[in-house]
């Protein structure tokens, strides 16, 4: 027998929870399958930074109650190149909005226990997962539990794929109908995880002669940062000693501000890339979050432009069970692509602005240093950073 509901939800990340939370307000069925475990989903580290509305979405919904309690709230971000610091000021030069850092595996924390005490169903540790008749009126979705579990079916009405940049979604729409844009770039980030008192009271994004460094928070005692690196580069090449080398030269400024060092328990490396997929939807099949479009992360916008994804798709899927409108399913993908790309341009505009790019020449690096301090210097243009980086406008009030 299958298993019977209205949405049959692939990939239990932030799209994925946050759609079902939205769904469940909404009277909507919906079962989530997820390849990983439990543990996994809620110990891999990724994401730090909510935009002001993705937290007023959560506090709305009840689930940010930790967050409130454990996130760190700054008025905006530091900006460092030759050796100096700049601070921007997001609550006066927007609207009182501010920068929220609580890390993505916390989010997933919260909305994986609140669904489950709701009484929603999350099937963990999936695999062989196949998306089939996305274009008639009963979707299924194949699976098995674990690693050769017998082959068990969803049937719904509608699939949404949330599957992440990797997963079977995105490939389900007819190559013939997907358009890809993309870009690599020629460098990755190197991200540590180190228990450490913060160092500074905000993010710095630091554009110095070595390449790009991020300081971030994750607690009082836990600290995240970055390093530019090459994408390519193997993390046992980088011990401790040459990461502390690498961060200290690139956060130096002149007074004698030092960073405070602590044990280095997490590490890894990542490539970056700017990435979208159109449309987001084929028949009933609804991709949505990076199964659609990938961002590089110094504009700290994936996550958040995989929330505003499912607000849109919750939206039309609640159109549809209560007025049999189907007008939201046909604009679904261009009210998203529409945010995407502003997301995509911003995070393309911060990453070339802050990266030492080896494929560029001196004028580009010319460039980009005369972009930083007309961003640091006219209210205009600070504005514009600190509009995009707290969140483009966008209504939950129906929520
Ligand atoms: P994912 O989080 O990738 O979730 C997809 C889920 O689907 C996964 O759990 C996966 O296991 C599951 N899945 C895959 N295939 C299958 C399958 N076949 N069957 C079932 N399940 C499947 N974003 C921000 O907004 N702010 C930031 O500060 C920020 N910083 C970042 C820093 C780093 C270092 C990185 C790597 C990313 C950062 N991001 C940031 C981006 C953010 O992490 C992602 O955009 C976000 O995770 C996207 O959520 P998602 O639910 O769409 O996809
Ligand atoms: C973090 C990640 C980002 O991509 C970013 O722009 C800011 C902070 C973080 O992991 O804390």
């Amino acid at each position: 027998m299958p298993i019977r509901t209205q949405i049959g939800i692939v990939g239990a990340g932030p799209a994925g929870l946050l759609l079902s939370h939205l769904l469940a307000r909404a009277g909507i069925d919906c079962v989530i399958i997820e390849s990983r475990t439990r543990d996994e989903i809620e110990g891999t580290i990724r994401a730090g930074v909510l935009e002001q509305w993705t937290v007023d979405l959560m506090n709305r919904m009840g689930l940010g109650e930790r967050m409130m309690r454990e996130g760190h709230f700054h008025r905006g971000i530091t900006l460092q190149f030759d050796r100096q610091r700049h601070h921007l000021d997001f609550e006066d030069l927007t609207d009182g909005k501010k920068v929220t850092v609580y890390a993505q595996h916390e989010v997933i924390k919260d909305l994986v226990a609140a669904r489950l005490a709701g009484g929603g169903q999350i099937i963990f540790g999936v695999s062989d997962v196949k998306l089939e008749a996305i274009e008639t009126d009963s979707p299924r979705i194949k699976f098995r539990r674990g690693a050769d579990g017998a082959q068990e079916e969803i049937a719904c009405d509608f699939i949404a794929a949330c599957d992440g940049f990797h997963g079977p979604g995105r490939q389900a729409i007819p190559a013939q109908v997907r358009n890809e844009f993309q870009k690599i770039y020629p460098f990755g980030w190197l991200g540590i995880l180190t228990e450490a008192p913060p160092s500074w009271h905000e993010l710095i994004y630091s554009n110095q002669d070595e390449g790009f460094a991020l300081l971030s928070t994750r607690s009082d005692t836990v600290q995240r940062m970055y390093i530019q690196c090459d994408p390519a580069d193997k993390i046992e090449n980088w011990s401790d000693d040459r990461i502390w080398g690498q961060l200290h030269k690139r956060l130096e400024i002149a007074d004698g501000w030092k960073l405070t060092e602590g044990k280095i328990f997490q590490k890894g490396i990542i490539g970056m890339r700017s990435f979208v997929c159109e449309p987001m939807r084929h028949g009933n099949l609804f991709i949505a979050g990076d199964a659609g479009h990938i961002v590089p992360p110094t504009g700290a916008k994936g996550l958040n432009l995989a929330a505003a994804d499912v607000l849109v798709l919750s939206r039309a899927l609640r159109s549809w069970y209560r007025y049999r409108n189907a007008e939201l399913f046909d604009s679904y993908s261009a009210t998203c692509l529409d945010r995407i790309w502003k997301g995509e341009r911003f995070s393309w505009y911060m990453t070339t602005m802050l990266h030492k790019n080896p494929q560029e020449t001196s004028f580009e690096q010319k460039i980009h240093l005369a972009d930083m301090k007309y961003v640091v210097s006219s209210r205009a243009a600070s504005q514009a950073l600190a509009e995009n980086y707290v969140g483009l406008p966008i209504d939950i009030d129906d929520v």
